[in-house]
């Protein structure tokens, strides 16, 4: 079986689909969001310990298995020589990634191409006048277009994906990663030459850690996971095309390393820019689609920068929904035995159709926020009450009641922020904490080996990988856990 895998064409191919991988959305668009509403540079500390201590261990251990393998992350852990009980790591994996997490990652996807064509069109006269709120807003209550978007994005991703690992994947990062790095030294150069930018340096870099709370480090701690692509089994799959002859320890590091830079400099872009113009940065998940059109609309050229900056984040997406879709594919592969190209349509379909219902969870909400600001509107200093208010209230309780029947709320959320929140914030941490069980308590000599090749490739961080896989990550996680659930 392991004649016939494919591989990655070379060190580069891999280190640049695995940073491919863990370099998106999660980078550019989740992390300058989170440090700017858990309060700046304290959180990006936070971060930076969690990467070095938790995440890359884990990422080793996630491509050891991988590797070590050579299966799907289902059957992996039985492959290896674990007991079959620790295959639920895959399965959990599997479900978490390849369906929930991706089938939420391409709704905004869908966004970044709606985003990059409005840069040229209207979005800047938009902006400019203040509007890109209700812009946004009123995008999403349009789901007819959200899920068009959203089919758009997935199409172009199940098309690379079924060209396969040396010729799809490998051949569509080397070119966007690139073009990537490149276009975020552009935004970086603009965003710190605009007057005033100096506040938004000093945001991102003097901590305050007054403002730092249990809630803030569990973002941290599932942003991490989220941002490295772990817990999900996209790195323990693509481990699994990973050349025996490779220096494992360095490529998890190229990775990981690679990815912190971009996250960062995705700060650099955005905060001192958003400070110059007179922006708040605390606006959460619109930060990038409400507040930096914003931005772009008031510099020169601003319109060239925004296209620029969608472009930016399309590439970042595509290539990440590239590894969850393909964590996919390789179980349909294995499990039933399909096709590349039949085994990415079946899974891109049922991926699509999860999707559409994250993105119609999220317009219910747009629908209903538009209609309360029709029952009450301020008017100078004056707040004034519609004169068919009852009516807009009486019609909003009737869609919500058969609403909630037809798509029931989880704790609160919709469905998209329930998913987002779950699985960035428990799942991916609960997936990796038992793959740190595994690794570090039951399979910790094989596992030795697999890292430094048997013995062939020098690693003298060994031991310290060990003591963190064994130690520091599990305690670490169950800590933040604690801490968060209001226990500790
Ligand atoms: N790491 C990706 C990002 O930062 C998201 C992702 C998570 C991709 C898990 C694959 C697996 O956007």
């Amino acid at each position: 079986m392991s004649e016939q895998r494919e591989q990655w064409g070379s060190r580069w191919g891999f280190v640049l689909a695995a940073a491919g991988s863990a370099i998106g959305l999660g980078n550019i668009w989740r992390f300058p969001w989170l440090v700017g509403q858990y309060g700046g540079a304290a959180f990006v500390m936070v971060y930076l310990a969690i990467v070095a201590l938790i995440g890359l261990p884990v990422m080793m251990c996630e491509l050891s298995v991988g590797r070590a393998s050579q299966r799907a992350p289902f059957k992996a852990f039985s492959s290896v020589g674990g007991n079959p009980l620790w295959n639920v790591i895959g399965w959990m994996a599997i479900i978490t990634g390849g369906f929930l997490v991706l089938s939420y990652y391409n709704v905004v996807g869908g966004w970044t191409i709606k985003y990059m064509i409005e840069s040229l069109t209207g979005l800047m006269d938009v902006a400019a006048a203040g509007e890109s709120g209700s812009f946004f807003g009123g995008f999403l209550g349009k789901n007819h277009e959200v899920v068009a978007y959203q089919v758009i994005f997935m199409g172009l991703v199940m098309l690379f994906v079924a060209g396969g690992i040396g010729g799809g994947i490998e051949r569509t990062c080397k070119i966007m990663m690139p073009a990537l790095f490149g276009i975020l030294i552009i935004l970086i150069v603009r965003s710190l030459s605009l007057p005033g930018a100096e506040a938004g340096i000093e945001f991102y870099l003097r901590p305050d850690f007054s403002k730092l709370t249990g809630e803030g480090i569990l973002a941290a701690l599932g942003q991490a996971f989220f941002s490295l692509s772990l817990g999900l089994g996209a790195m323990l799959t693509y481990g699994s095309y990973l050349k025996k002859e490779e220096h494992l320890p360095s490529a998890a590091a190229w990775a990981c390393g690679l990815d912190t830079l971009i996250a960062l400099m995705a700060g650099f872009a955005i905060f001192p820019a958003v400070f110059a113009m007179g922006f708040e940065p605390g606006a959460g998940v619109g930060l990038t689609f409400i507040t930096l059109p914003g931005v772009f609309a008031k510099m020169p050229a601003g319109m060239f920068f925004s296209f620029l900056f969608f472009l930016l984040l399309f590439f970042a997406a595509v290539t990440s929904a590239m590894s969850l879709l393909e964590a996919a594919v390789t179980f349909a592969i294995e499990k039933f035995n399909l096709k590349r190209t039949d085994a990415v349509l079946v899974m891109g379909v049922i991926i699509i159709l999860l999707g559409g219902y994250s993105a119609i969870s999220l317009s219910d909400k747009n629908v209903f926020e538009g209609a309360v600001e029709k029952v009450a509107f301020e008017e100078g200093d004056r707040l004034v009450i519609a004169e068919d208010a009852e009516k807009i209230v009486v019609e909003q309780v009737e869609r919500i009641a058969v609403r909630s029947f037809n798509h029931p709320t989880i704790l609160g959320k919709d469905f998209f922020s329930a998913v987002d929140d779950f699985c960035n914030n428990w799942l991916l941490p609960l997936g990796s904490l038992l793959l740190c069980l595994f690794v570090g308590w039951f399979w910790c000599e094989p596992a030795s080996k697999e890292v430094t090749g048997d013995g062939k490739h020098s690693f003298s961080w060994l031991g310290m990988w060990i003591f963190c896989v064994r130690f520091i990550a599990p305690v670490g996680i169950i800590v933040i856990f604690l801490n968060a659930l209001g226990l500790i």
